[in-house]
């Protein structure tokens, strides 16, 4: 099985990194058949432990993931850097509407969304509406927002197209990257936690209490209220007023290692978007887990440097993993010199 992946550009070597070699179709999209990790009986979609980075298994292990019968998706769906993948279905230079009609005659909705990304100077600009038309003329309806069965295709120097499922996408999302309407936003890092949630499809509807590190200027914790979710916003900087005025938000103005000292409240979700090294910013969100109920959720940023990259998320994941159970780690597309982690707490009993 070959895939076609999606990831952010800059971060490019850290994905060769995670899942192996690759051919780049175009910036940020590429080729992956698994030929460098899968075991010697090439047959297989079984992905080889022994020919994984280090740093990659590290985080696997620290994951929890069973890396004995590792299959390539599954190797695609942990790695940070990959945003989006989809499976190649077939490759062809112009649409062969006898084989999409077969294929897609196998699901049973006919409720469809036609996912495109072109590469650069693709010459299959608008196939997007002619597949659509065709499919509308056989009875089928486009849903853009809630498909049941997605068409995905790259398109390049050809077609590179997968059918699938919605559901069983990692994405709601063409190419993984949601583009949120500019509403009532207090800060573009409102849009990571947003993302956050949708991604790792955190269930928000049993949280009443949630503690913000790092909350000014005040994104996330705007998003958390308006979830209806009583947000403890901590940072000395200042909190935006809309934000402020919520009935549901607190601004405590400390540092968050001050603020946790004397403590006595409880919370079913940590958020931190803190701006320090990744090492420092877990030990903190370590030292809450005692405010916290069981089960609670944790949402972090680890911040990037350039030098050791990997190293700083292997360090910070090592040191929540002692707290937290570590659910994903992704490079989402809001994200910028960072990547985004969520876990909940461990059950200690
Ligand atoms: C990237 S901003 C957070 C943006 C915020 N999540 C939002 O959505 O608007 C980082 C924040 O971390 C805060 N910060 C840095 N060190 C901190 C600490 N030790 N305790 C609390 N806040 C801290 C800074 O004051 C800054 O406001």
């Amino acid at each position: 099985m070959n895939y076609i992946i999606y990831y952010d550009d800059n971060y490019r070597k850290y994905v060769e990194y995670e899942i192996g070699k690759f051919v780049e179709l175009s910036n940020g999209v590429g080729l992956y058949s698994g030929e460098s990790v899968i075991e010697d009986n090439k047959k297989s979609n079984i992905v080889d432990k022994e020919k994984l980075s280090s740093g990659f298994n590290n985080i696997l292990q620290l994951m929890q993931v069973d890396t004995s019968n590792l299959t390539l998706s599954q190797l695609l769906d942990k790695s940070i850097f990959v945003r989006f993948y989809h499976k190649i279905d077939y490759v062809c230079n112009d649409i062969d509407y006898n084989v999409l009609m077969s294929i897609l005659s196998k699901y049973e909705s006919k409720i469809v969304s036609v996912r495109v990304v072109y590469g650069k100077d693709s010459k299959y600009k608008g196939i997007t509406q002619t597949i659509a038309d065709y499919l509308i003329n056989f009875g089928y309806t486009i849903d853009v927002k809630s498909p049941n069965v997605v068409i995905s295709i790259y398109a390049g120097d050809r077609l590179y197209l997968s059918i699938d499922l919605a559901n069983e996408l990692s994405s709601n999302y063409r190419a993984g990257e949601p583009h949120y309407h500019k509403e009532e936003e207090i800060s573009r890092a409102e849009f990571k936690l947003l993302e956050a949630i949708e991604r790792f499809k955190i269930d928000t509807k049993g949280i009443h209490n949630a503690i913000d590190l790092g909350a000014s200027p005040g994104g996330w914790t705007h998003c958390l209220a308006k979830l209806g979710i009583f947000v403890t916003a901590v940072d000395p900087a200042q909190l935006d007023n809309k934000v402020l005025k919520m009935s549901n938000v607190e601004h405590i103005r400390q540092l968050a290692q001050d603020y946790l000292k004397n403590n006595n409240n409880r919370y079913d979700m940590i958020v931190n978007d803190m701006k320090m090294f990744g090492d420092k910013s877990a030990h903190i969100v370590c030292n809450c887990a005692g405010s916290l109920n069981n089960g609670a959720k944790v949402v972090m940023t680890i911040k990037l440097a350039e030098i050791n990259l990997y190293e700083q998320i292997v360090r910070a994941i090592t040191i929540l993993s002692s707290k937290f159970n570590i659910l994903n780690i992704k490079k989402l597309f809001h994200t910028r010199q960072e990547v985004i982690v969520y876990g909940c707490l461990k059950n200690t009993k």
